[in-house]
């Protein structure tokens, strides 16, 4: 614990929306372009910052909410916010998810301390390509990709199907359904197409990993440690889908898929391979830049060969999510991982480590 009480500032993002204005935008896109505009993308409400807000209370600190909602007045407010330490929650501004670099820019220049990745962790864990060849600079194993945007090839490994179509920019699992594994060339176009149309995004295609679902929770800075590892088990996914962690398993609650997944600590896995895989998930977060708190995603095959799918920066903090799940493991109970998290967030700004 921290020697002192902090007045901290719980940040989270919630997207405001003008429903007449919203409706009446929407109905103009419509017609503009005869019904094929792209979605809008929409997050579920969590309840991770009342659970952050009561462990911060009971160790003694006095909490308030702020709130981005994509008005300019909240970030006004956010700009006046009289606190020590923001404990940074958003994701996304104005409903879209690749502005949380914005934000953390933004607590940079107001000066504001505040948990978790800075800026240039966040971008480059966000563009998965990037980040991949980053990976691939550091020897860390990673799918074999390529990128196309609009129909113009932006990078290109030499692929074997199946592969797996995702949005080269988002988390979540958005874009991520089960029609994700392709196994021909039409599927192939066809989810190239689906993506373009939905999210307007470049699309990462990777050389689709069967294996298992691992989770990878590294904590600290320098040196930075990985808890023990979390298995997503995808053996309850529905006959014939591929065993992913797509939009269904993550997020449609009332489906099979969603019912019949479930994380664990698994002991099945051999200790030197278990080291091995929390050794490259370390290596992982260190070339991406992040900091604090981090969850690494890995595919782990039969043959006990691994590859990183992505960092996640700021990870879900719920006390049902894969991060709390593994501090538990280790013995750290979701009080005090949350304290860990505001205390390496004050060594930085009282300097006594360096870090990006
Ligand atoms: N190359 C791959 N091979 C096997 N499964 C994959 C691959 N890429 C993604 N997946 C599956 O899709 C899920 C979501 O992909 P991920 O890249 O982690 O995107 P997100 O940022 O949406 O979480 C993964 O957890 C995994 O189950
Ligand atoms: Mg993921």
């Amino acid at each position: 614990m921290s020697e002192t009480p902090l007045r901290i500032g719980i940040l989270y993002d919630e997207w405001h929306v003008d429903r007449a204005a919203a409706d009446a935008e929407a109905k103009a896109e419509a017609e503009a372009s005869n019904g094929t505009a792209p979605k809008r993308k929409r997050r579920r409400e969590k309840a991770d910052r009342e659970e952050i807000h009561d462990a911060l209370v009971k160790r003694g600190h006095s909490c308030r909410y702020l709130c981005v909602d994509g008005r300019a007045r909240t970030l006004k407010a956010l700009a006046g916010a009289d606190v020590d330490l923001v404990f940074n929650l958003t994701e996304s501004y104005a409903g879209d998810d690749t502005k949380d670099v914005h934000l953390a820019a933004y607590l940079e220049l107001l000066g504001l301390p505040y948990t978790g990745s800075g800026p240039s962790g966040l971008h480059l864990a966000q563009d998965k390509a990037v980040a991949k060849r980053l990976f691939a600079f550091h020897g860390i194993k990673t799918p074999h990709f390529a990128t196309v945007y609009q129909g113009r090839l932006q990078w290109a490994d030499d692929l074997q199907f199946p592969v797996i179509v995702k949005p080269k920019r988002e988390d979540g699992s958005i874009g991520i359904e089960f029609n994700a594994v392709v196994g021909s060339i039409k599927e192939l176009m066809e989810r190239i197409d689906a993506l373009h149309a939905d999210l307007d995004s470049p699309v990462l295609i990777e050389e689709y990993i069967e294996g298992r679902e691992i989770y990878a929770a590294v904590l600290g800075n320098d040196p930075s440690t990985a808890l023990p590892l979390v298995e997503l088990d995808l053996a309850g996914v529905p006959e014939g889908s591929p065993r992913i962690a797509g939009t269904e398993v993550k997020w449609e609650r009332g489906t099979e898929a969603y019912q019949k997944t479930k994380l664990s600590v698994p002991a099945s896995i051999p200790e030197e391979l278990s080291e091995a895989i929390q050794a490259t998930a370390v290596s992982a977060c260190r070339a991406l830049e992040v900091r604090d708190y981090a969850r690494v995603d890995l595919r782990l095959r039969d043959d006990g060969t691994f590859y990183v799918l992505e960092v996640n920066p700021n990870p879900w903090l719920h006390t049902t999510a894969e991060f709390s799940m593994a501090a538990k493991s280790a013995g750290r109970d979701h009080g005090a991982l949350i304290q860990d998290i505001v205390d390496l967030a004050l060594a930085r700004y009282r300097g006594t480590v360096l870090q990006p």
